[in-house]
């Protein structure tokens, strides 16, 4: 192999010729995604998040639950047995920023929507070690004291928009109005969000009617993770590894 020891000699030509493989490669792997119209697999059932439940994603980010807490479901066989069907791109289109996380110090939580009651959630954000005692998690008892922010829901749903998620000029002007209603089953107007937000789940999350907290927007948030597809319609699971 006299050549090869030519070049590894030299080291312009070696930097030119790696150089030159790189580029190769990249351009392969790279070039095919600029002819691609969406790298996102369209999936029924997929909506924006409500204004109630966008207020629980901003709390949950705000407060790092995603620092001991994952979104993604892998699709190997030990966890699709533990958390559910394995998460699919297109149910975190709407996510900004996404919350696929990578760090497990709690369970996967992609799919806890409708897992447990409003009243178990609560109490476990109020005080995890009272339901799992050696829980290392932190609790989060003020979320159900502090009422929740109003004002500021239209603006959240626009900066979305302004990013690609498809809110309408009437969703944002109703934010507010949907906002209250979806923790007040009685409130006139749950009818027009759940038409604007189909499968949103309209109830007072934190067991305390009088007021909107924190703590309902947060519940309603965990309640609707993984519920929006209808995966018994949905074949992929035959591509399990
Ligand atoms: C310091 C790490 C840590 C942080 C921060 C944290 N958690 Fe947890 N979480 C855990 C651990 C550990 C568990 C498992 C034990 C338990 O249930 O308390 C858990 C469990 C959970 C569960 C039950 C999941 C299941 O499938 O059983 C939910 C829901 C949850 N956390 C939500 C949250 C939310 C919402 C936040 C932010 C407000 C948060 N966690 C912040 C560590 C954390």
């Amino acid at each position: 192999m006299i050549k090869h020891a030519t070049i590894e000699k030299n080291a312009t030509l070696l930097l030119v010729l790696s150089l030159l493989v790189v580029s190769v490669g990249g351009l392969v792997e790279i070039a095919p995604l600029f002819y691609l119209e969406n790298t996102i697999e369209k999936v029924e059932g997929m909506r924006p998040y409500t204004p109630l439940e966008l207020k629980g994603r901003n709390i949950y980010i705000r407060e790092g639950c995603y620092t001991c807490h994952s979104q993604m479901v892998r699709p190997f066989r030990d966890e699709v047995e533990r958390y559910g069907h394995y998460s699919l791109a297109a149910e975190s289109m709407y996510d900004h920023p996404f919350q696929w996380g990578s760090k497990r110090t709690g369970p996967d939580l992609a799919r806890v929507g409708g897992r447990y009651s409003d009243e178990w959630h609560v109490e476990h954000l109020k005080n995890p070690q009272a339901i799992v005692p050696e829980s290392v998690m932190p609790r989060y008892a003020f979320l159900a004291r502090t009422e929740i922010r109003v004002d500021d829901i239209g603006d959240h749903l626009k900066a979305n928009s302004a990013v690609g998620v498809p809110y309408t000029e009437e969703m944002v002007a109703s934010a507010p109005v949907d906002l209250l209603a979806q923790a007040n089953p009685d409130a006139d107007g749950t009818e027009d969000l759940a038409k604007r937000y189909p499968k949103a789940q309209i109830r007072d999350f934190d067991g305390d009617p009088s007021r909107v907290t924190e703590m309902d927007a947060l519940v309603a948030y965990l309640q609707m993770l993984g519920t929006l597809v209808d995966f018994s319609s949905y074949k992929a699971e035959q591509n399990l590894r």
